[in-house]
């Protein structure tokens, strides 16, 4: 197990990715981490994170300096790389140069550490502002740029080795050979990080944890709380319960799919609780995006809870974290700071519902998780789906949500998506969908005058919906798709697309 301590950067999780691609298990933890905890984990190397501060800032962040004695290969990457040289003895200095981007990088000696195998001259992308100027007793400079004479350090004695740059991203291109270097030569790791380790560990863990009790879990048919409930449903089979919620605002042929699949594929327990005239009634009358937002978070809750309490002898409730969030939201340096939509996620359910929380995924990354559904059965069409914002279609009606404007919208978005995948097109965007604005205008069909709706076109690319940017979609796919929208959803006359990117836009338009 390699420990990574978080001091902060943006690059923290890509650390991460990368050792777990190489069939490592790691795990992220905040600086504060009590060097008991660490030797109680008995990593096999430690990874020190880069991170936004300077080391001789009062405020920087700070791991205990006892790691530097437990006789654990440590691996410092920017910030990390020179919290170890002020904690040893050396000095880091506020560079003449700050250095972005890419690097020429030469390697002086390559050794038998980080650095075996890697190209004599190669590339290293640099991000920082600070810079080593005298290194600590017993380290030596193995690689160089030319702005930065102290590129990476070793003291192979102690085992302890840093790098200025980031061998995370890729734009260092021989990056994961130097993780590689450190995880297995320098710190004597074994590959057995895989999705079938996984299940089997987890599945134990379940059981032992459950034992005869019952666990109920919220299945929205996204990828997430459907390979929780796959894998959940491997350890302690019909001692769960999925509770499916159909608030009237999903997408054409949803609750079928969702049916066909748990219930009669996989032949698990499923409820399924129709609820669309709770949800319609609540959100009669209502136009305010966030209030839209907070009335079909709180019917979920209700009507969630009144489904769970039918089953008896419930004490766990199961959800689909993942680890970013588990990361994010102990995290003091990242978070948002201003709400900008309030998500609707089932966070205020275990309060209400007096539940234990199970959450099986929640060290996982999304791309660990799409494996995991692999693995447990779940079809590719169901892994890589695009996500579906859990207040769904009812954000995606600018303005009132109506029985009719539902349906319209439905309709329009099957066609959409119909096309979309016809042509190829689904893999490569984020999300595409359909929005219906407030509006009418005037349209002509046949020799009548028609006054319809206006439909929205919405299709992005993105990596982490943090940042995104509309699809150019070939214009005769628009074409087609605006041509059958109008011809085959009565009510919408007119087709519109959406060429705003994130920021400063967002993805959903409410
Ligand atoms: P925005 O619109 O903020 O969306 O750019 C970013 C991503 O989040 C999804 N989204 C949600 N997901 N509950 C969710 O689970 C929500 O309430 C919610 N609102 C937006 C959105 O579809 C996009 O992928």
């Amino acid at each position: 197990m390699i420990l990574i301590i978080d001091f902060g950067s943006q690059y923290n999780q890509l650390i991460a990715r990368r050792v777990r691609e190489l069939e490592v298990y790691c795990q992220i933890e905040p600086p504060e981490i009590a060097l008991e905890t660490i030797k109680a984990l008995q990593p096999e190397g430690i990874i020190l994170s880069g991170g936004p501060a300077s080391i001789y800032e009062p405020k920087s962040p700070k791991v205990d300096k006892g790691i530097f004695d437990l006789n654990i290969p440590i691996l410092g990457i920017c910030y990390g790389l020179q919290y170890m040289v002020d904690s040893l003895g050396g000095k880091v200095i506020r560079s003449a140069k700050r250095e972005y981007g890419f690097a020429q990088l030469h390697i002086v000696r390559e050794g038998k550490g980080i650095f075996a195998g890697v190209t004599e001259n190669t590339r290293c992308w640099m991000s920082h502002g600070d810079t080593i100027d005298q290194l600590p007793a017993g380290f030596a400079i193995t690689a160089s740029t030319a702005n930065t004479p102290a590129a990476a350090m070793e003291d192979p004695v102690r085992r302890l080795y840093g790098l200025q740059f980031h061998p995370e991203v890729v734009h260092t291109p021989e990056g994961k050979k130097m993780l590689e270097n450190f995880l297995f030569s320098v710190c004597g790791c074994r590959k057995s990080w895989t999705m079938a380790s996984f299940i089997r560990d987890s599945v134990e863990e379940i059981r032992s944890t459950v034992g005869d009790r019952k666990v109920v879990l919220g299945l929205s048919g996204g990828v997430d709380s459907s390979v929780a409930a796959l894998l959940l449903h491997q350890a302690i089979g019909n001692q769960l319960t999925c509770v499916f919620v159909d608030n009237g605002l999903l997408r054409q042929g949803e609750a079928e799919k969702v049916r066909s699949l748990f219930k009669q594929h996989f032949h698990m327990n499923v409820r399924f609780a129709r609820a669309k005239a709770q949800f319609l009634d609540a959100l009669k009358g209502i136009v305010d995006p966030e209030r839209k937002r907070k009335i079909i978070g709180r019917v979920f809750v209700e009507v969630f809870d009144q489904e769970a309490r039918k089953i008896r002898d419930v004490d766990y409730l199961a959800q689909g974290t993942l680890y970013p969030d588990v990361i994010e939201s102990r995290s003091a340096f990242g978070g948002p700071s201003a709400v900008i939509k309030s998500h609707h996620n089932v966070g205020g359910l275990p309060r209400r519902m007096k539940l234990k929380l199970i959450e099986p995924l929640k060290h996982l990354f999304k791309d660990e998780v799409r494996l995991l559904g692999r693995e447990l059965g779940l079809s590719d069409d169901m892994i890589w789906r695009h996500p579906f914002p859990g207040p769904g279609l009812g954000i995606r009606i600018i303005g009132e949500v109506t029985d009719k404007r539902l349906s319209l919208l439905r309709k329009a978005d099957a066609i959409l998506l119909e096309e979309i995948k016809a042509a190829d097109y689904y893999g490569r965007l984020w999300q595409s969908f359909v929005v219906l604005l407030p509006l009418k205008s005037v349209g002509i069909m046949g020799d009548q005058r028609t006054y319809e709706h206006i439909a929205a076109i919405r299709a992005v690319t993105s990596d982490d919906a943090m940042t995104a940017d509309w699809a150019r979609l070939p214009h005769d796919l628009l074409g087609k798709i605006a041509n059958r929208i109008i011809n085959e959803v009565r009510g919408i006359n007119r087709v519109v697309y959406d060429i705003s990117s994130k920021p400063p836009s967002t993805i959903e338009w409410e």
